[in-house]
């Protein structure tokens, strides 16, 4: 019998049925499928930047390329890309990081990946914002860990309440994972709620992944890290950021971690049992893009705030849906739940019948329920398109 007759299926281990997934990437592949048909599909589903890389940033990989940067590198990073990083984070964290607490990744996502399968035993707790990043639960859940969701109000502008995390927290709690400016609502923590993540870390011994993959996206004053609150926590802080979201770089596939060195030896032999490396061209454009020309990105974040206040005001426009002005990130997360339709059915309706491409708020958890997530990654063109498709949809519900 060949191969392919065989009747049975693949026997998958077992830790694959507690794998999740991010929907964006989903929803994106069903509005490819109904333009292949023929339809006008307005995307504002996927959390990506819709600018080219700055030119100077592509101009340098091309030259590395030509330069001969196609071999392995050593597994945390090249010296000079961490080390580019360490001076990063030290002037923008304003702590002082040295370069071997840095580990370099295909983007920042395996940094969640690692840290959690580096800290996170059987039966651990781990609390994460929800609704929040799919991907924390996902690989909680992998691990065989406990995720306990810390449920974010709209009252409280989608922040964490403080109150709410000290009675979640146990005696079996390893690891909180906070988020800010945060996907998918774009709220922003307080110095008030770092500083009582900060002490509460440190006073129960718990570590922190800190995501601040959108801390150069943001719109009201400047940006909190959890590291100006509270630098004495720096041990037990994992920092995410990467260049994917603030130099328009998703497909480069650039990220990194900044943590304890220890912690930072055993990042980087996780990755030498799966990626290696990161690509080695690609790294070489960490310096001049951190301290290069910083133009582009600001003109991106200039364009983004134009967006947000175009897509808040029209949402708000329509009637039974309200919509929070959020100070970072690029996504607004509506209020919907006065629509009468459950959050999962209104996005694939919207997709069908109306051409609008979005997210359930479920996506990003089940306290998502009542909110749909636009990401207004699109040309201004394409979301007063999408507002006006929204509006005449709600219209007929
Ligand atoms: C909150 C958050 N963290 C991390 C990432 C991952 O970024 P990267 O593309 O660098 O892996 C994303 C991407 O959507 C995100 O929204």
């Amino acid at each position: 019998m060949l191969i392919t007759e065989k009747k049975h299926g693949i026997r998958f281990a077992q830790r694959m049925s507690d794998l999740g997934t991010e929907t964006a990437f989903v929803v994106l592949a069903k509005a490819r499928q109904l333009e292949s048909q023929g339809r006008t599909i307005v995307h504002l589903e996927i959390g990506e930047p819709d600018f080219e890389t700055p030119a100077h940033i592509v101009d340098e990989a091309v030259r590395a390329l030509k330069a001969g940067a196609t071999h392995y590198g050593p597994s945390p990073g090249l010296p000079e890309a961490r080390q580019a990083i360490a001076r990063y984070v030290s002037e923008t964290r304003r702590v002082p990081v040295d370069f071997e607490r840095v580990v370099i990744t295909p983007g920042a996502k395996p940094i969640m990946f690692y840290t959690i399968l580096a800290l996170v035993d059987e039966g651990d707790e781990v609390i994460y914002p929800n609704p929040g990043f799919p991907i924390y639960e996902s690989v909680i859940r992998f691990v065989g860990g406990r995720p306990v969701p810390i449920q974010l109000h709209e009252e409280n502008d989608f922040r964490l309440d403080v109150g709410e995390l000290l009675d979640l927290v146990t005696d079996r709690t390893k690891l909180i994972i906070i988020n800010s400016p945060q996907n998918p609502t774009g709220s922003i923590l307080t110095a008030e709620d770092l500083e009582a993540v900060g002490r509460l870390a440190l006073d129960r011994d718990i570590y922190i992944l800190a995501d601040e993959i959108y801390s150069r996206i943001i719109y009201e004053g400047d940006f909190t890290s959890i590291l100006h609150v509270v630098p004495e926590a720096m041990d037990q802080v994992i920092l995410l950021d990467g260049m994917s979201k603030t130099f328009a770089m998703t497909g480069w596939r650039l990220g990194w971690g900044v943590m304890q060195p220890t912690l930072a030896a055993a990042v980087a032999k996780l990755q030498t049992n799966s990626n290696s490396c990161t690509a080695t061209f690609s790294q070489m454009v960490i310096p001049p893009a951190l301290f290069g020309p910083q133009g582009p990105v600001e003109a991106m974040r200039a364009e983004f705030q134009r967006r947000r206040d175009a897509i808040v005001a029209g949402l708000n426009r329509i009637d039974r849906i309200t919509c929070r002005k959020p100070a970072g990130a690029f996504y607004v997360f509506p209020n919907t739940s006065r629509l009468g339709v459950d959050s999962q059915t209104l996005a694939d309706r919207m997709l069908q019948e109306a051409g609008v491409a979005a997210l359930s708020g479920t996506a990003f958890g089940r306290f998502g329920e009542g909110y749909l997530r636009f990401s207004y990654a699109n040309s201004i063109e394409n979301i007063k398109l999408g507002l006006e498709r929204v509006e005449a949809f709600v219209a007929k519900l």
